[in-house]
């Protein structure tokens, strides 16, 4: 089974569909988890799982944690925030300090694929630095990384034609009115996100079906 994570706070944002995307690609069992409205605490380093791998924090965490150990792989993406992961990505992926005590790995050999979305769709965004970080020290195999571009908030916030620290007065100036040409390319309109992401939803595929 392949899991599928969205880190976002927005639950059918740009994250949300490279994510679900790659799922579909992969022609295999699939499941996928939104973390919007979730309630995900980070790590309180109480090293209670210590003796049995099994995070004491009760919250909507428990249940993710569970599904990440039956996946053979996990695609997880997460949105840039601020230059880093979002808050809730990182106290998805934190969390997973319980899966990795006394030489027990409960992640190793697993697949994973980061995903991260940005206004600039960096290739090497900090996102992706994370992601892989914590999956590798989880001693997973990380095989793949997607960028995509992602959404403005100031084009839906009301204030966006007037605001000089906004994105629409910065990419074009003071315009009258936002035309179809002022958006930022949505998912399905960014050709090169589209191919890597089938790219790397066969690549799941081949990968997976190889082993079984
Ligand atoms: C609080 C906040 C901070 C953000 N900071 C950055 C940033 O520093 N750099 C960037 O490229 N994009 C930034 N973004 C844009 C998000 O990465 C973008 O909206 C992305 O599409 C969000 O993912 P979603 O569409 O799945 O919700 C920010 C968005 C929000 C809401």
């Amino acid at each position: 089974m392949i899991l599928g994570i969205s880190a976002s706070g927005r639950k059918d944002g740009i994250t949300s569909k490279v994510v679900k995307t790659i799922l579909e690609t992969s022609n295999l069992e699939t499941e996928y988890i939104s973390l919007a409205g979730k309630r995900i605490n980070g790590c309180i380093g109480c090293t209670r799982c210590a003796a049995d791998n099994q995070c004491k924090v009760e919250d909507d965490w428990i249940e993710i944690g569970e599904k990440m150990k039956k996946a053979d792989a996990i695609v997880f993406g997460a949105p840039n925030y601020k230059g880093t992961i979002n808050a809730l990505g990182h106290a998805c992926l934190e969390r997973t300090f319980c899966f990795r005590h006394r030489g027990v790995f409960n992640l190793a050999g697993k697949l994973g694929v980061s995903v991260s979305t940005s206004y600039g769709k960096e290739k090497e965004d900090p996102v992706h630095l994370i992601i892989k970080r914590i999956m590798s020290s989880n001693m997973m195999a990380v095989i793949d990384t997607v960028s995509a571009h992602g959404y403005s908030q100031c084009y839906t916030c009301g204030y966006g034609l007037d605001c000089e620290a906004g994105n629409i007065v910065r990419t074009h100036g003071f315009i009258e009115k936002i035309e179809e040409e002022h958006y930022p390319p949505c998912f399905e309109g960014q050709d090169d996100t589209v191919f890597q992401v089938h790219k790397t939803g066969k690549l799941l595929d081949s990968i997976l079906r190889n082993k079984a």
